[in-house]
Protein backbone atom coordinates (compact mmCIF):
# COMPACT_ATOMS: atom_id res chain seq x y z
CA UNK A 1 0.00 0.00 0.00
CA UNK A 2 1.01 3.65 -0.64
CA UNK A 3 1.16 5.91 2.53
CA UNK A 4 1.66 9.58 2.32
CA UNK A 5 1.99 11.22 5.25
CA UNK A 6 1.95 15.29 4.75
CA UNK A 7 4.31 16.57 6.85
CA UNK A 8 5.72 13.57 7.75
CA UNK A 9 9.31 14.97 8.54
CA UNK A 10 7.78 16.26 11.97
CA UNK A 11 7.20 13.69 15.09
CA UNK A 12 4.21 11.93 14.07
CA UNK A 13 5.24 11.38 10.78
CA UNK A 14 8.44 9.62 12.11
CA UNK A 15 6.60 7.11 14.38
CA UNK A 16 4.42 6.19 11.49
CA UNK A 17 6.71 6.21 8.70
CA UNK A 18 9.38 3.69 10.80
CA UNK A 19 6.10 1.48 11.49
CA UNK A 20 4.84 1.22 8.57
CA UNK A 21 7.71 1.09 6.35
CA UNK A 22 7.87 -2.50 6.79
CA UNK A 23 5.56 -3.12 4.45
CA UNK A 24 4.47 -0.52 2.70
CA UNK A 25 6.00 2.12 0.60
CA UNK A 26 6.05 5.08 2.66
CA UNK A 27 5.92 8.82 1.20
CA UNK A 28 7.28 11.42 3.04
CA UNK A 29 5.21 14.68 2.28
CA UNK A 30 7.07 18.41 3.26
CA UNK A 31 6.37 21.83 2.31
CA UNK A 32 9.87 21.47 0.66
CA UNK A 33 10.97 18.81 -1.32
CA UNK A 34 14.64 18.29 -0.88
CA UNK A 35 13.54 18.14 3.12
CA UNK A 36 11.08 15.45 2.61
CA UNK A 37 14.06 13.29 0.33
CA UNK A 38 16.61 13.97 3.06
CA UNK A 39 14.56 13.22 5.92
CA UNK A 40 13.25 10.20 4.11
CA UNK A 41 16.66 9.24 3.85
CA UNK A 42 17.18 9.37 7.52
CA UNK A 43 13.88 7.52 7.99
CA UNK A 44 14.78 4.57 5.79
CA UNK A 45 18.54 4.26 6.97
CA UNK A 46 17.14 3.43 10.49
CA UNK A 47 13.53 1.15 9.40
CA UNK A 48 16.27 -0.56 7.53
CA UNK A 49 18.65 -1.25 10.62
CA UNK A 50 15.82 -2.00 12.75
CA UNK A 51 13.79 -4.54 10.13
CA UNK A 52 16.67 -5.92 7.93
CA UNK A 53 16.26 -8.77 5.52
CA UNK A 54 12.48 -8.55 7.13
CA UNK A 55 11.51 -5.27 5.67
CA UNK A 56 10.16 -5.10 2.24
CA UNK A 57 8.51 -1.82 2.42
CA UNK A 58 10.28 1.35 1.70
CA UNK A 59 10.66 4.95 2.67
CA UNK A 60 11.14 8.00 0.00
CA UNK A 61 10.20 11.74 0.45
CA UNK A 62 8.80 14.48 -1.80
CA UNK A 63 6.54 17.62 -1.39
CA UNK A 64 3.40 16.96 0.23
CA UNK A 65 1.13 17.28 -3.47
CA UNK A 66 3.40 15.17 -4.80
CA UNK A 67 2.97 12.56 -1.92
CA UNK A 68 -0.84 13.06 -1.97
CA UNK A 69 -1.52 12.50 -5.53
CA UNK A 70 0.79 9.38 -5.22
CA UNK A 71 -1.21 7.77 -2.20
CA UNK A 72 -3.69 5.29 -1.31
CA UNK A 73 -4.24 6.68 1.79
CA UNK A 74 -2.73 10.28 2.91
CA UNK A 75 -2.14 11.02 6.69
CA UNK A 76 -2.61 14.24 7.78
CA UNK A 77 0.96 14.86 9.79
CA UNK A 78 0.57 18.62 10.50
CA UNK A 79 -0.55 20.66 13.43
CA UNK A 80 -4.08 21.44 13.62
CA UNK A 81 -3.36 24.97 12.54
CA UNK A 82 -1.85 24.09 9.39
CA UNK A 83 -3.07 20.26 8.24
CA UNK A 84 -6.94 21.71 6.20
CA UNK A 85 -5.33 24.45 4.23
CA UNK A 86 -2.64 21.94 3.20
CA UNK A 87 -4.81 19.24 2.27
CA UNK A 88 -7.42 21.81 0.79
CA UNK A 89 -4.97 23.22 -1.35
CA UNK A 90 -4.45 19.84 -3.40
CA UNK A 91 -8.23 18.47 -2.94
CA UNK A 92 -9.05 19.07 -6.66
CA UNK A 93 -6.15 16.79 -7.26
CA UNK A 94 -7.61 13.99 -5.00
CA UNK A 95 -9.87 11.09 -5.92
CA UNK A 96 -12.61 9.00 -4.11
CA UNK A 97 -10.78 5.99 -4.34
CA UNK A 98 -7.65 7.65 -1.88
CA UNK A 99 -8.43 7.31 1.86
CA UNK A 100 -7.56 10.68 4.35
CA UNK A 101 -6.79 10.00 7.89
CA UNK A 102 -6.59 12.82 10.49
CA UNK A 103 -5.05 12.35 13.69
CA UNK A 104 -5.25 16.33 14.20
CA UNK A 105 -6.26 17.38 17.54
CA UNK A 106 -7.25 20.96 17.71
CA UNK A 107 -5.91 22.48 21.16
CA UNK A 108 -5.61 25.49 22.93
CA UNK A 109 -2.90 26.32 25.95
CA UNK A 110 -4.49 27.52 28.92
CA UNK A 111 -2.68 28.77 31.71
CA UNK A 112 -1.81 25.66 32.95
CA UNK A 113 -2.47 22.99 30.32
CA UNK A 114 -4.08 22.70 27.69
CA UNK A 115 -8.12 22.27 26.51
CA UNK A 116 -9.83 20.72 23.01
CA UNK A 117 -10.82 23.57 20.63
CA UNK A 118 -13.55 21.55 18.05
CA UNK A 119 -14.78 23.38 14.82
CA UNK A 120 -17.27 25.81 14.66
CA UNK A 121 -19.12 24.93 11.13
CA UNK A 122 -22.66 26.05 9.74
CA UNK A 123 -23.38 26.96 13.42
CA UNK A 124 -22.59 23.54 14.74
CA UNK A 125 -19.66 22.22 17.30
CA UNK A 126 -17.63 19.40 15.30
CA UNK A 127 -14.45 17.47 15.01
CA UNK A 128 -11.82 18.64 13.02
CA UNK A 129 -12.08 15.38 11.42
CA UNK A 130 -15.46 16.35 10.36
CA UNK A 131 -15.29 19.56 9.41
CA UNK A 132 -12.28 18.29 6.92
CA UNK A 133 -14.55 15.59 5.36
CA UNK A 134 -17.25 18.18 4.68
CA UNK A 135 -14.55 20.11 2.65
CA UNK A 136 -13.35 17.07 0.91
CA UNK A 137 -16.80 15.49 -0.11
CA UNK A 138 -16.03 12.19 -2.02
CA UNK A 139 -12.75 11.20 -0.30
CA UNK A 140 -13.43 9.49 2.69
CA UNK A 141 -12.08 11.10 6.11
CA UNK A 142 -10.71 8.44 8.90
CA UNK A 143 -10.03 9.52 12.24
CA UNK A 144 -7.15 7.71 14.11
CA UNK A 145 -4.39 7.73 15.94
CA UNK A 146 -5.12 10.96 18.16
CA UNK A 147 -3.84 9.28 21.78
CA UNK A 148 -0.65 7.74 20.67
CA UNK A 149 2.39 9.34 21.46
CA UNK A 150 4.59 10.15 19.02
CA UNK A 151 7.56 9.87 21.16
CA UNK A 152 6.79 5.98 21.76
CA UNK A 153 5.53 5.15 17.80
CA UNK A 154 8.99 6.35 16.97
CA UNK A 155 10.81 3.92 18.82
CA UNK A 156 10.02 0.40 17.00
CA UNK A 157 11.43 -1.55 19.43
CA UNK A 158 7.95 -0.39 21.81
CA UNK A 159 5.50 -2.50 21.83
CA UNK A 160 2.45 -0.46 22.21
CA UNK A 161 -0.33 -2.13 24.56
CA UNK A 162 -2.92 0.34 23.63
CA UNK A 163 -6.30 1.10 21.68
CA UNK A 164 -6.88 3.08 18.88
CA UNK A 165 -10.26 4.82 18.78
CA UNK A 166 -11.40 4.52 14.63
CA UNK A 167 -14.29 6.58 13.47
CA UNK A 168 -15.15 6.82 9.74
CA UNK A 169 -18.51 6.91 7.73
CA UNK A 170 -16.89 4.91 5.21
CA UNK A 171 -16.43 1.19 5.53
CA UNK A 172 -13.95 0.36 3.34
CA UNK A 173 -11.74 2.91 4.64
CA UNK A 174 -12.54 2.16 7.92
CA UNK A 175 -11.40 -1.36 7.16
CA UNK A 176 -8.38 -0.01 5.69
CA UNK A 177 -7.33 2.11 8.77
CA UNK A 178 -8.07 -0.88 11.10
CA UNK A 179 -5.84 -3.03 9.08
CA UNK A 180 -2.86 -0.52 9.23
CA UNK A 181 -3.43 0.06 12.75
CA UNK A 182 -3.20 -3.84 13.38
CA UNK A 183 0.03 -3.75 11.99
CA UNK A 184 1.82 -1.32 14.93
CA UNK A 185 2.30 -4.13 17.12
CA UNK A 186 -0.29 -4.38 20.18
CA UNK A 187 -2.25 -1.38 19.08
CA UNK A 188 -5.34 -2.64 18.75
CA UNK A 189 -8.34 -0.69 16.84
CA UNK A 190 -11.56 0.10 18.21
CA UNK A 191 -14.02 1.16 15.73
CA UNK A 192 -16.54 3.90 17.79
CA UNK A 193 -19.04 4.64 15.26
CA UNK A 194 -19.44 7.33 12.29
CA UNK A 195 -17.12 10.45 12.00
CA UNK A 196 -19.35 12.42 14.62
CA UNK A 197 -17.35 10.31 17.12
CA UNK A 198 -14.20 11.75 16.43
CA UNK A 199 -15.59 14.93 18.32
CA UNK A 200 -15.02 12.33 21.46
CA UNK A 201 -11.80 11.28 20.40
CA UNK A 202 -10.12 14.49 19.75
CA UNK A 203 -10.48 15.49 23.03
CA UNK A 204 -8.91 12.84 24.71
CA UNK A 205 -5.46 14.04 23.45
CA UNK A 206 -5.71 17.24 25.86
CA UNK A 207 -7.12 15.23 28.33
CA UNK A 208 -3.79 13.12 28.31
CA UNK A 209 -2.04 16.25 28.10
CA UNK A 210 -3.50 17.71 31.13
CA UNK A 211 -3.06 14.19 33.18
CA UNK A 212 0.53 14.39 32.23
CA UNK A 213 1.00 18.09 33.37
CA UNK A 214 -1.04 18.09 36.72
CA UNK A 215 -0.61 14.52 37.71
CA UNK A 216 3.19 13.70 35.70
CA UNK A 217 1.66 10.60 33.80
CA UNK A 218 3.69 11.13 31.30
CA UNK A 219 3.56 9.96 27.49
CA UNK A 220 0.21 8.15 28.09
CA UNK A 221 -2.05 6.52 26.12
CA UNK A 222 -5.84 4.92 26.29
CA UNK A 223 -6.84 1.19 26.53
CA UNK A 224 -10.39 0.41 26.97
CA UNK A 225 -10.59 -2.15 30.03
CA UNK A 226 -13.58 -4.49 30.69
N1 LIG B 1 3.09 14.68 18.54
C1 LIG B 1 2.26 13.79 19.04
O1 LIG B 1 2.57 13.07 20.02
C2 LIG B 1 0.90 13.58 18.42
C3 LIG B 1 0.08 12.54 18.87
C4 LIG B 1 -1.16 12.34 18.27
C5 LIG B 1 -1.60 13.19 17.27
N2 LIG B 1 -0.80 14.22 16.86
C6 LIG B 1 -1.28 15.08 15.77
O2 LIG B 1 -0.47 14.82 14.64
C7 LIG B 1 -0.26 16.03 13.89
C8 LIG B 1 1.24 16.23 13.71
O3 LIG B 1 1.83 16.42 14.97
P1 LIG B 1 3.42 16.50 15.08
O4 LIG B 1 3.73 16.57 16.54
O5 LIG B 1 4.05 15.45 14.25
O6 LIG B 1 3.69 17.93 14.42
P2 LIG B 1 5.08 18.69 14.19
O7 LIG B 1 6.21 17.72 14.40
O8 LIG B 1 5.08 19.92 15.01
O9 LIG B 1 4.99 19.14 12.67
C9 LIG B 1 4.86 18.20 11.61
C10 LIG B 1 5.21 18.86 10.31
O10 LIG B 1 4.25 19.85 9.94
C11 LIG B 1 4.85 20.64 8.93
N3 LIG B 1 4.48 22.06 9.12
C12 LIG B 1 4.88 22.88 10.12
N4 LIG B 1 4.39 24.12 9.94
C13 LIG B 1 3.65 24.08 8.79
C14 LIG B 1 2.92 25.05 8.06
N5 LIG B 1 2.87 26.34 8.43
N6 LIG B 1 2.29 24.64 6.92
C15 LIG B 1 2.35 23.36 6.50
N7 LIG B 1 3.07 22.41 7.15
C16 LIG B 1 3.71 22.75 8.28
C17 LIG B 1 6.35 20.48 9.03
O11 LIG B 1 6.82 19.77 7.87
P3 LIG B 1 7.68 20.49 6.69
O12 LIG B 1 8.50 21.58 7.33
O13 LIG B 1 8.53 19.37 6.20
O14 LIG B 1 6.69 20.97 5.70
C18 LIG B 1 6.50 19.62 10.27
O15 LIG B 1 7.62 18.73 10.22
C19 LIG B 1 -0.92 17.16 14.68
O16 LIG B 1 -2.13 17.52 14.06
C20 LIG B 1 -1.16 16.58 16.06
O17 LIG B 1 -2.35 17.08 16.64
C21 LIG B 1 0.43 14.43 17.40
Amino acid sequence: MKIALLGGTGDMGEGLALRWAKNHEVIIGSREEQKGMRVAGEYLAKAKAFYGDAMVGTIRGTSNPEAAAQADVIVLTIPHEYAASTILSIKDRLKPSQIVVSPVVPMVKVDKGVMYSPIMKDNKVMSYAEALAKELKDVPVVAAYHAISAKKLADPALVLNYDVPIAGDDEEAVKVVVRLTQEIRNLRPVYVGPLKSALMIEALTPLIINAAIYSKIKDASIAFVQ
